[in-house]
């Protein structure tokens, strides 16, 4: 039995330790592959440890009884047509994640209610001068999805005093927060949202899902926050939406091309915030934890927790 680590840009040696800490009975040292290297027989490697795998790299592996992503995100892995679908995958639940989406989130909320990012303009001016504030409470924040990130953001979110709303394609539950839900309800769920949020899965259903059309119904003045996949938003109607005047702001750490390009018009526009895809980054250190105990229940036979469901595609 063996892993094998596919997660090229990641710090391998940074996995290896933690989870060498958390498994003891593992040799890490004989039994832990970091691509592309592997067993002389591939069909040793039952666990695979993921982050964006070049295409047909998981088929490699006859024996793999659980591919575990280290990322929040598996759009990469059910692209690829050669994904040995029997394998369950696994996501990653990982409170420190989670915590770490919920800052950003909080941050560029903050930032675009009290409009921080024009008082920093100000003071570029040496400009001494106070605008309108709104309050809280009539600041209506919309978290598209509420998964694991997007239910922590919206239920934080609430607990300061904005006036939350979430969408999702099933009912949700969380205190103090309205729950939209199926397509019939986007169209009023849009049309309440003074911030949009996304934290959406990258499916087929989702792509594309911030267009000329769903940004419109917006209301005037409206800001849109992306954390998610730079595929939900298109760029061009995002970029014509704030030309315009529709949106009064955006905070992007997702592109379509990643790292984005010098050359984009996004980089130098007056009202987008750009971050380099860095929301919330794995923590090794703290999803080791929840990441050892998967291993164990797969090497005792058991079904692995946290699954994503291959046909929903998260
Ligand atoms: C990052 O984008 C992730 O999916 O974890």
């Amino acid at each position: 039995m063996g892993i094998i680590f596919i997660a090229g840009e990641i710090d391998a040696d940074v996995w290896r330790d933690v989870l060498a800490a958390e498994l003891p009975e593992i040799d890490f040292d004989t039994d832990f592959y970091v691509w592309p290297d592997r067993p002389t027989d591939p069909g040793d490697i039952d666990i695979a440890l993921v982050w964006r795998p070049p295409e047909n790299a998981l088929s490699e592996f006859p024996g793999l009884a659980c591919v575990i992503n280290l990322g929040a995100g598996v759009d990469s892995i059910l692209n690829d047509e050669t994904y040995p679908r029997h394998v369950p995958l696994v996501r990653m639940i990982d409170p420190a994640l989670t915590r770490h989406m919920t800052e950003f989130v909080i941050q560029r909320v903050l930032t675009f209610h009290r409009k921080f990012h024009v008082y920093d303009s100000f003071q570029r001016n040496h400009d001494w001068k106070e605008m309108r504030q709104e309050d809280t409470l009539t600041k209506r924040v919309g978290i598209l999805g509420l998964g694991e990130l997007g239910s922590d953001a919206a239920r934080v979110l609430a607990s300061i005093g904005f006036d939350v709303a979430g969408w999702s394609r099933r009912e949700k539950t969380i205190d103090g927060v309205q729950s939209f839900f199926g397509e019939d309800a986007f169209t009023p769920f849009l049309g309440r949202t003074d911030i949009l949020v996304c934290l959406l899965p990258l499916t087929e259903a989702t792509r594309g899902i911030l267009n000329a059309d769903t940004l419109s119904q917006l209301p005037e003045g409206a800001y849109v926050i992306n954390a998610a996949r730079g595929g939900h938003q298109v760029e061009a109607d995002l970029l014509a939406a704030l030309d315009s005047g529709h949106l009064a702001g955006a905070a992007l750490d997702v592109f379509n091309e990643e790292p984005l390009p010098a050359s984009s018009p996004i980089w130098d526009h007056p009202k987008v915030l750009v971050t380099p895809h860095i929301a919330s980054l794995s923590s090794p250190g703290s999803a080791a934890r929840e990441i050892a105990a998967n291993i164990r229940r797969i090497r005792k036979g058991e079904e692995p927790t946290d699954q994503v469901s291959l046909d929903a595609g998260y």
